[in-house]
């Protein structure tokens, strides 16, 4: 049974998320989506929050809901994977943008622990512009974000942001 542990913000999920899980189950056995800290970013929904919106989506879109699983880890991120019994992060990839840092990424994850594999699935075109930042910076100026995320996140995005629908 092969496992591989989805890591981010997720700070909210996105459909490039959604996208990225729907291909990697072609791949892989079970996902672990896992919300893991990231000391750069402050956070706009808190953890319990976000992992609610992953599993609801989850639900929704993805026949095989049963193959995912949805977790937080506050720590270094090849420790859980090590704990989880996986041993292969999956990450998605846009435009050559992400590169350096998934590059870096990548090659630190490798040093501290080197059982573990990190593999990249790229993100289907139409998703290629988004990201949960971009998406929050849009809803907080009175953007309507419909069609860039799950319509559970769409709804608590215009609940606090307070856009019009459209
Ligand atoms: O969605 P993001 O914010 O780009 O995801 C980044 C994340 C959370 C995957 C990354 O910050 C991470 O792996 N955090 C856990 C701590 C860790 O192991 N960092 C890398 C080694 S220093």
């Amino acid at each position: 049974m092969k496992t591989a542990v989805y890591p981010g913000s997720f700070d909210p999920i996105t459909n490039g998320h959604v996208d990225i899980i729907t291909r990697g189950l072609k791949i892989f056995d079970k996902i672990i989506v896992l919300i893991a800290h990231n000391p750069e970013k402050k956070s706009l929904f808190p953890v319990e929050e976000r992992m609610e919106m992953i599993r609801e989506v989850i639900k929704e879109h993805e026949k095989d809901h049963q193959r995912v699983k949805v977790d937080y880890a506050p720590g270094l991120l090849v420790d859980y994977v090590r704990n989880s019994g996986a041993n292969v992060i999956l990450k998605g990839l846009r435009a050559v943008s992400d590169f350096e840092y998934e590059f870096q990424m990548t090659l630190i994850n490798r040093r501290l622990n080197r059982d573990i594999e990190t593999v990249f699935l790229m993100t289907g075109f139409r998703w290629f512009f988004i990201s949960s930042s971009i998406v929050k910076e849009a809803a907080s100026l009175g953007g309507s974000v419909k069609g860039m995320v799950p319509d559970i996140v769409y709804q608590r995005l215009q609940q606090k942001y307070g856009f019009s629908a459209s």
